[in-house]
Formats: structure tokens, C-alpha cells, sequence
């Protein structure tokens, strides 16, 4: 365990040829996180508040985790600091890549992911650019991502240009084009409608099915977050902590509908809106004609 005050993001990313299918690396196993004891705090003009206290958590090699929480628990604060964006106030992380190499990550946010000024290729090879590989293979690579999310016909269009579920669809081809050990995902589909939300969903599925990633991701629904997870974290109110760990038993690969119609899903919907539930009590404590 190392000082998570001190950890830096990790840039090494290593050249991964030969895919096996278009646009899809070699399957292989993801980055190992673990943290403990984890604590955020930020100073305002009103004094200090802890965004995070004592968050415990240990991710395996390729697994999918989900984490869900009252709005201010402080996902986004964890994200951004097993990213290396932040430095926790105090706590401890590790993470490790395969081979015990570090890890290297990318995240994927809630539209704001792309940039405007870059064509759709380019931005799916920006990350490739800046790891020295050369221009040939990265424009292979972000041509084999692009037919991978369906943006083929779109490459060489400005980010304007498209509808906002395309733009998500170009920010998560442009995180995978790196090739991360860990990909961090903070709502990426949260601002989507239900059709767009559903087909990525599934595409996702499919491609951490093939690449063997670790996924961490962060939403707000409880129905995507058991459609997608391998276990779901669910975060106790401001200063979030890890309240519950809850298994997802549905088999791989899945299907959205299979899971859906699966007669564990609502037991295990029911137990996780109920964590839910007590804490947004305890985040909104006043009656609204009281507000
Ligand atoms: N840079 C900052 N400076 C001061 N306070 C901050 C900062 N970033 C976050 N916070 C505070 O930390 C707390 C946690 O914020 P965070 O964005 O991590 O929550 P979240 O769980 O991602 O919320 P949401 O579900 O609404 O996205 C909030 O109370 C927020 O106001
Ligand atoms: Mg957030």
C-alpha cells in the first residue's frame, strides 16, 4: 500500500498488437485496486467538508464493479482519485496492472469527454498520439474502435455534429483506444435516452466480455447497475462510505432482458433500493413544505 496523498496517475501504456477481432485487444486480465481507509477533504470560503471518510474497497483483476450512492456521497471524489486526478487527505491505495506492472486508466464522464475541436478519429487517437505510437497503427486502432461503436461513416466529422448518445459512443472508444488496465466510468449514460442508453449498455457488456478490463462505473440507476455489474458498491450519504457489497449472480454473458426477467431480479432490486433509501433520508431530513 502506498500514500494515496502522493499517487500520480500512470501513463505507461503499452502497444498491444495482433487484435483478435476488429477493434478489440487480446483478452487478458485488468488492474487489481485496493484502498483503504480513504479520505477526502476540501476547504471552501464555508469552512471544510469531507467528501469522502474511510472508504474501504478492493477491486479484483477484471472484475465489472459498480457503484451506486445518494448525489454528494462522494463517487465522482473516488473516482477521480484511483484515476489520479485527486490526492486523497489521507488513506491508503495500491493498484497493480498485469504482470505487477502499474496500471494504466482511463475515464469516461458524463458527456465533456471529447473534445470540439478534434474530428471523431482524431479524438479516438489523441490518447494513442500521446503515447508515441505511430500514426499508421493509431489510425488502425481508432478505425477498428470506430467500427466497434458503430461511428465508422462518422470519422472524420467534428463532435458538434453528432447526437449526444454518438459523442458518448466516441468518448468510450476513445478511453478504450488506450488500452487501460482499469477503465473508470463516472455516469457515462447518464444524460442518454433509454434506447441509446440500452444499446450501450450492451455494447459495453460485449466489450469487457472480450477485453478482460477492470471496470469501475458509477450510476444512478439501480436497474443498469445490476445489468452490468459483477458486485454493486453502494455508498452510505456524505462523507460516503462503503455501506453494502452486493453480489450479482446473473450468468455471463449477458443479456439485458435475460437478467431482467431473472426471478432474483427484484429481491436484489428491492435489498439495494432499500441501502438507497435510508440514506437519501438521512441526505434530505426535511419535509419539502418545510424547504
Ligand atoms: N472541488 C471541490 N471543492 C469543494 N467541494 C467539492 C469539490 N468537489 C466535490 N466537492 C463536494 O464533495 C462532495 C462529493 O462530491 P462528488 O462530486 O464526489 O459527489 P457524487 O457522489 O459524485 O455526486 P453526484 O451523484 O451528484 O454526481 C459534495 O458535497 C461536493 O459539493
Ligand atoms: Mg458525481
Amino acid at each position: 500500500m502506498i500514500d494515496a496523498s502522493a499517487v500520480r496517475p500512470t501513463s505507461s501504456v503499452q502497444d498491444r498488437s495482433a487484435p483478435t477481432r476488429p477493434g478489440i485487444v487480446p483478452a487478458r486480465r485488468g488492474a487489481t485496486v485496493d484502498v483503504a481507509g480513504l479520505h477526502r477533504r476540501y476547504w471552501t470560503a464555508d469552512g471544510s467538508l469531507d467528501a469522502i471518510n474511510g472508504v474501504d474497497l478492493t477491486i479484483s483483476p477484471g472484475e465489472f464493479c459498480v457503484i451506486v450512492g445518494p448525489s454528494g456521497c462522494g463517487k465522482t471524489t473516488l473516482l477521480r482519485i484511483i484515476a489520479g486526478l485527486d490526492r486523497a487527505t489521507s488513506g491508503l491505495m495500491e493498484q497493480h496492472g498485469p504482470d505487477g506492472r502499474p496500471p494504466t486508466n482511463a475515464m469516461v464522464f458524463q458527456g465533456h469527454s471529447v473534445f470540439p475541436w478534434l474530428t471523431v478519429r482524431q479524438n479516438v487517437s489523441y490518447g494513442l498520439k500521446l503515447q508515441g505510437v505511430g500514426r499508421r497503427e493509431r489510425g488502425n486502432r481508432a478505425d477498428r474502435l470506430l467500427e466497434r461503436v458503430g461511428l465508422t461513416r462518422f470519422a472524420r466529422v467534428y463532435p458538434h455534429q453528432l447526437s449526444e448518445g454518438m459523442r458518448q459512443r466516441v468518448a468510450i472508444a476513445r478511453a478504450l483506444a488506450v488500452d487501460p488496465d482499469l477503465l473508470l466510468m463516472d455516469e457515462p449514460f447518464g444524460a442518454l435516452d433509454e434506447q441509446t442508453r440500452l444499446r450501450l449498455q450492451e455494447e459495453l457488456l460485449r466489450i469487457w466480455e472480450d477485453t478482460g478490463k477492470t471496470v469501475l462505473f458509477v450510476t444512478h440507476s439501480i436497474d443498469e447497475a445490476m445489468v452490468l455489474a459483477d458486485r454493486i458498491v453502494v455508498m452510505s450519504a456524505q462523507p460516503g462510505r462503503v455501506k453494502a457489497n452486493i453480489a450479482v449472480p446473473f450468468a455471463r454473458p449477458r443479456s439485458l432482458t435475460a437478467v431482467r426477467s431473472d426471478p432474483r431480479f427484484a429481491p436484489i432490486f428491492s435489498q439495494i433500493w432499500d441501502l438507497l433509501r435510508n440514506e437519501e433520508e438521512i441526505v434530505s431530513p426535511l419535509p419539502l413544505e418545510r424547504v
